[in-house]
């Protein structure tokens, strides 16, 4: 059985359906609205309804307990921190968090118990990092790698606040504006924000906003890459010029719902009369099969939640499938990236998967199609 706390939200109802999808039949869902949780339980053969509160510690242990799998999907996750997880390592069950992230990390660290943990099982970060990696397989060495990550979507209240949490001047920041990766080591305010940018397999132009988080770090130290970028793009004006009034602020309990209702704003703005969409594009430069070429990834899909709940329901999967190590840590590191691009790619979630090769010295571009 699989227990997927926070089963009523945007991510975790999405989780539970491709679970469904999966094949896993019985799931535990947990939540606060006892009514929500009966509605999601229609679609799962076997459904175990557990309303609770992750506040509530014996509550929290009992959810987890006959667990194969704890999955928390319940936000923000500045609120929920290690609550859940450390309730699951109590009843040794391996533990999913769509977030986490690095609070969440070292927590568990400090906590000093062996568990399982595979902290930001979600799209970014997750497959930003996941994807990457599986692309560097094919190289004999990588050596630069440019990331693209958004395009056109809504904004669901709990990532919101993480993500505003992210870039808030007074907590530990999770990454570090306009920085990059420059002749192997972190460069700060090397880049700033790009206009009307076009990128390979985007259908529209986009603005840019550079954003170097600790997961770019860890992939370029990794990889050992010599120049890496990372650009959130936005197909809109509306978002990215609010996201940019917001950098640096600090959000007390007044600001953020403030911040929280403009983001929703602009990004409602942004979507009017168009189709919602986001990507993920990656741009890897080096040497493969002794010749030196550019390889373009390119994955699109039209709901990023669907996308960031099949990540999560993968990693779930790829702990009982034995296709994670052990430990602590992070999925994009520890969810075998052959397995994950494979159950990716035949994931209803994905409108496209596209690989393209150029090599250098010639014009032609290699197109494959997934
Ligand atoms: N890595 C990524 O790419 C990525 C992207 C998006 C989101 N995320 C993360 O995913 C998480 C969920 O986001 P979301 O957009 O799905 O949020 P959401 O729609 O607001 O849902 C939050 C869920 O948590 C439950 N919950 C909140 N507090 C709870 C508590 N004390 N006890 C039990 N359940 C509780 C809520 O249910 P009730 O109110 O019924 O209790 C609801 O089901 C967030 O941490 C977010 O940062 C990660």
């Amino acid at each position: 059985m699989i227990s997927v706390a926070g089963a009523s939200g945007n991510v975790g109802h999405l989780v539970v359906k491709e679970l469904v999808r999966m094949g896993v039949a019985h799931i535990r869902l947990g939540g606060r609205n006892r009514h929500a949780l009966f509605e999601i339980a229609k679609e799962v053969p076997h459904a175990d309804i557990f309303p609770f509160d992750l506040t509530c510690e014996r509550d929290s242990m009992r959810f987890c307990e006959g667990s194969s799998v704890v999955v928390n999907c319940a936000g923000p996750s500045y609120v929920i921190l290690d609550r859940l997880a450390h309730a699951a390592s109590i009843a040794s069950a391996p533990y999913v968090d769509a977030s986490g992230d690095y609070p969440v990390y070292k927590l568990l660290l400090a906590r000093q118990t062996s568990c399982t943990a595979l902290l930001s099982a979600g799209v970014l970060p997750g497959l930003s990092g996941l994807v990457p990696r599986w692309m560097a397989k094919g190289f004999d060495h990588p050596n630069n790698l440019s990331t693209y990550v958004g395009g056109l979507e809504r904004c669901s209240t709990a990532s919101t606040i993480d993500m505003l949490l992210s870039i808030d001047g007074k907590r530990e920041p999770h990454g570090e504006p306009l920085a990059c990766w420059r002749s192997g080591r972190k460069a700060s305010k090397a880049l700033r924000p790009a206009k009307n940018l076009e990128i390979p397999f985007v259908p529209d132009r986009v603005n840019a906003y550079p954003f170097f988080s600790i997961e770019s770090e860890r992939l370029a130290r990794d990889l050992r890459l010599n120049n890496c970028d990372f650009w959130n793009i936005f197909a809109g004006e509306k978002l990215i010029d609010t996201f940019i009034q917001q950098m640096g602020g600090n959000f007390s309990e007044d600001h953020l719902a403030q911040a929280l209702e403009d983001l929703n704003q602009a990004a409602t703005l942004d979507l009017l009369g168009r189709k919602p969409y986001y990507m993920l594009v990656f741009q890897m430069d080096g040497i493969a099969n002794g010749e030196a070429i550019s390889r373009t990834v390119a994955l699109r899909t039209h709901d990023a939640y669907r996308l960031i709940a099949t990540t999560t329901a993968l990693s779930a999967l790829a702990l009982v499938e034995g296709k994670a190590t052990e430990g602590i840590g992070f999925a994009a590191e520890m969810v075998d990236p052959d397995w994950a691009v494979s159950v990716l790619q035949q994931s209803p979630s994905l409108d496209a998967f596209e690989i393209a090769d150029r090599r250098y010295g010639e014009n032609a571009i290699e197109e494959g199609k997934i």
